[in-house]
């Protein structure tokens, strides 16, 4: 018998968006810009600040602001990016969109981060980039990456679809390397429904994101002396962010601090209602110079014959919880990545422990402590009852 109200739901993302949100896309709608104008410009402004990086660009999404990362700093094919074994499939594409070859490393046990020891192993000649993966919004060990990478010329491109508002040391990951990319899609810290952000301390490296992020024109809208004369100067996409979106991002930014407190409490107290239950490994959530931004706490089942995730799963979800799973598939081991470079089982165990094994819960500001400790006990009455 579960002793918490079953009906009590607890969604493992719901944004937060509200009056200032609805008003804000009106003002767009009831307007003439509705992309590429000040609301963008202000965002972009907005979030450099916040993350202490000279410059921010908006784009669709955090993949279209990776893939350009890559494109700026010249990736092409012949080239290899590293890239850590556990994360989201996004990661990878954008290598492969390239042109270039992803070189797949395994992550480390304690952290689910891609550790510096693992990059050097990787770098060969073709070596151009390293893309790491604050995994969970626990940023990776950006020092010893860079001890690594910055001697051998490789830009590092860091992949902070999960860490908005992790710390290390005093800077925000993403204004650590090269480029820093974010995510603003529904689950994410903030939300601006699809959309992301590039940050960048380079100016040529700014110059090029903004100008293929809009078809390779010379010029944007405002810095048209004749209207509607441009001239292409690179092969360019349409990668950019709506004035709507952008208008409902600043509002979100505005909430920013009071979603990342949230996310801290709720984080800690879910901690604390694992701590004791034998069957469940958690990562950390600061490390060394690292703090983690909280995107969610997962909770990796020692399963064996007896016990099943999938099994745990279905119990939760019973009980109203919703769970996720980051990320379901080492990325080598997928089916695409799997036949296109052969990749084997062994080769990424501890991926493959992370993705068989674990259970992402929430610990989002829609949620409480209380909410925090119905999922704790709820996860002790599933593992009880799936036992078999
Ligand atoms: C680590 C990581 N990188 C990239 C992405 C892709 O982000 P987007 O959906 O904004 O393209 C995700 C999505 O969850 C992610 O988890």
């Amino acid at each position: 018998m579960m002793t918490q109200d079953p009906r009590r739901e607890i969604p493992f993302g719901r944004p937060i968006l509200g009056e200032a949100e609805k008003a804000a896309v009106a003002e767009v709608l009831s307007g003439h810009m509705l992309t590429h104008g000040p609301r963008c410009a202000e965002f972009e402004k907005r979030f450099a600040e916040r993350v202490g990086a000279k410059h921010a660009v908006t784009t669709s999404s955090c993949t279209t602001a990776l893939h350009l990362a890559l494109l700026a700093h010249g990736v092409g094919p012949g080239d290899e990016v590293i890239v850590p074994a556990e994360t989201h499939v996004a990661t990878g594409h954008v290598v492969e969109h390239c042109g270039a070859r992803p070189v797949f490393v395994d992550v480390d046990r304690a952290t689910g981060n891609i550790g510096a020891a693992a990059i050097s192993e990787a770098i060969t000649a073709r070596t151009k980039a390293v893309m790491p993966v604050h995994y969970l919004g626990l940023p990776c060990d950006m020092d010893a990456i860079r001890a690594i990478a910055d001697p051998a010329g490789l830009a590092v491109i860091e992949d902070c679809a999960l860490a908005l508002g992790a710390d290390y040391g005093g800077r925000h990951p993403g204004a650590i390397g090269a480029a820093g990319c974010f995510s603003f899609y529904p689950a994410k810290h903030i939300t601006t429904m699809e959309g992301g952000m590039l940050v960048t301390n380079d100016d040529g490296i700014e110059w090029t994101v903004r100008k293929q992020r809009a078809f390779g024109y010379d010029k944007g809208l405002g810095e048209r002396s004749k209207p509607g004369i441009y001239d292409v100067v690179m092969l360019g996409y349409n990668f950019r962010m709506s004035e709507a979106q952008a208008a409902v991002g600043l509002c979100q930014l505005d909430r920013l601090d009071g979603f990342l407190a949230a996310r801290e409490c709720n984080a800690a107290a879910l901690l604390a209602g694992l701590a004791d239950i034998d069957e469940v490994f958690t990562f950390p959530v600061e490390l060394g110079r690292a703090r983690s931004s909280h995107y969610c706490v997962n909770a990796v089942l020692r399963t064996d014959d007896a016990l099943e995730r999938g099994a745990v799963v279905e119990h939760l979800k019973g009980a109203g919880i919703g769970t996720s799973v980051h990320y379901p598939v080492p990325v080598p081991l997928t089916a695409y990545y799997r036949e296109r470079y052969g990749h084997a089982d062994a080769d990424f165990p501890v991926a493959r422990w992370i993705s068989d094994n674990a259970i992402s819960l929430p610990v989002g500001p829609h949620l409480d402590e209380e909410d925090m400790t119905v999922i704790a006990d709820s996860l002790k009455e599933a593992i009880a009852a799936c036992r078999h």
